[in-house]
């Protein structure tokens, strides 16, 4: 990647930075010129295990290639930890301009097989850890007068995916915290939007291969390198994206989208009393019918290569 100097002085966190994506944003944070707080806790991918030193290892890198960062370890699960880590960003660093809200984990299982608990976790960390970083960091948005959140969202939720209503519910959730927080706070020039990220890494590795089309797609996952989810979420965090916000992004190797987001498509009115069960079933239906979305997975809409 070419040399950039986008995010002088800026300070970023980065939640989730160990591995895979967040550790290819942090790093290019890092060389665009950002101070990052590289926050991980070294979970397993379905949560359970907090072991490694993820976030240290991280960060000696950054240091090793002539970048500044700080490790933190607290979950973004917390409340009291995504205070921590925001709190570390200000007293390290002096300021905050950009949460990356990145942390992740998997407990894919069928619906019907699923438990309060694998719904729970995966809820816990993706949707109320958005939720308490940004709350954490508005505080400071709003002293300062600017900010810029960028959460990844997935095309599981945007889409859909079986096995993953815990994740799709979360990453679907993230999205409207994402609308909500950018209209709340527009008048302090703070900016949300949310990227869904297509890369291959531990959690795509994750994906069961039951079929020899399911290992070709696999085949072609692994040509995603995380490192190609970083311009676009350091461009949102610059100040080059002041009028950038309440977007949804997905990125894809070279590819860059804009998602759609939820409008009327079709409408129907009657007039008189108005609908009744059967009316509804001969003349609403039918009319609707033509505009009803697909039962599809994110596979089938993004069917074409990589590129
Ligand atoms: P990853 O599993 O490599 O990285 C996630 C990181 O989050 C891990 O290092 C883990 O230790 C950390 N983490 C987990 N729970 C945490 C907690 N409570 N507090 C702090 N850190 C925690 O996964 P990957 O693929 O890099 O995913 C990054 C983000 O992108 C996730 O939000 C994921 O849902 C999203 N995403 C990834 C896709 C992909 O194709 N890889 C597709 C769609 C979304």
């Amino acid at each position: 990647m070419s040399d950039q100097t986008n995010l002088n002085g800026k300070v970023v966190l980065v939640t989730g930075a160990g591995g895979g994506i967040g550790r290819g944003i942090a790093m290019e944070a890092a060389r665009a010129g950002a101070s990052v707080v590289v926050n991980d806790l070294g979970a397993s991918l379905d949560g359970r295990r907090e072991t490694s030193a993820a976030a240290d290892t991280v960060v000696a890198e950054i240091e090793a290639a002539g970048g500044r960062a700080v490790a933190n370890g607290d979950s973004v699960a917390e409340p009291d930890g995504a205070k921590a880590m925001v709190r570390q960003a200000t007293d390290a660093f002096g300021r905050l301009d950009a949460v990356i809200n990145n942390a992740g984990i998997l407990r894919d299982t069928f619906f019907h097989k699923m438990t309060w608990e694998d719904f729970d976790a995966v809820v816990k960390v993706h949707l109320y850890g958005a939720f308490n970083t940004s709350r954490a960091a508005a505080d400071i948005f709003r002293d300062q007068g600017s900010g810029s959140l960028i959460h990844m969202t997935s095309t599981s939720g945007l889409v859909g995916n079986l096995a993953q209503a815990n994740y799709s519910a979360a990453k679907m959730g993230i999205t409207a915290l994402s609308k909500s927080i950018a209209l709340d706070l527009a008048r302090w020039n703070v900016r949300s939007n949310c990227i869904a990220p297509f890369a291959w890494s531990r959690m795509t590795a994750n994906i069961k291969v039951d079929s020899p089309e399911q290992e070709e797609r696999v085949n072609r996952m692994k040509e995603m390198i995380p490192e190609k989810i970083a311009p676009l979420t350091l461009f949102l965090a610059s100040d080059d994206a002041a009028d950038v916000t309440g977007q949804i992004f997905a990125v894809r190797n070279n590819e860059i989208f804009l998602m759609s987001q939820s409008r009327p498509v079709r409408s129907v009115h009657r007039g008189g009393d108005g609908w009744d069960i059967t009316s509804i079933r001969d003349g609403a239906i039918p009319a609707l019918r033509r505009s009803f979305v697909p039962l599809e997975v994110s596979a089938d809409v993004f069917a074409w290569d990589p590129v």
